[in-house]
């Protein structure tokens, strides 16, 4: 405890903790951090793309994936905002952004440890 005073006592003029602190902060308000898209992609697409719904291209299978990103992240991007076969026009997230859009994209199609 009195570590934590005397640590806390001397740190405010420490560079790297200030750092540390502004990092996460910056990360929830910048609306594509990692964290951001993360949020909308359960919000608004894990509903079929975590579990293939209808032939959702499933979110990590980079190979369920690799034929839809040969197509360019523009026609994607444009697919996802129009709604393309059983994709619904925005997937259900309205007020994202192109730039949204594509993080989703990158971050389904990443392999990754399946979520769940
Ligand atoms: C109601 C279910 C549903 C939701 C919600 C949904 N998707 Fe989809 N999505 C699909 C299905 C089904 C397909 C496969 C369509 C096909 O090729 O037959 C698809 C395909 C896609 C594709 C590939 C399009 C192409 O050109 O091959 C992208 C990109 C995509 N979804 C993005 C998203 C994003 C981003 C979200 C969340 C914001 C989302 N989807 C939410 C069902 C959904």
């Amino acid at each position: 405890m009195l570590a934590a005073v005397l640590t806390a006592a001397c740190s405010p003029n420490d560079p790297a903790q200030h750092t540390a602190a502004d990092t996460s902060a910056d990360a929830v308000a910048d609306p594509l951090s990692a964290e951001a898209i993360e949020q909308i992609y359960w919000r608004s697409c894990h509903s079929c793309h975590g579990g293939g719904v209808n032939g959702a291209p499933r979110t990590g299978d980079s190979a369920a994936w690799a034929p839809r990103l040969a197509k360019g992240m523009d026609t994607l991007v444009a697919n996802a905002i129009n709604g393309y076969k059983a994709m619904p026009p925005r997937g259900l997230c309205f007020d994202c952004s192109e730039a949204q859009f594509a993080g989703l994209i990158r971050y389904m199609a990443a392999e990754q440890p399946k979520p769940e």
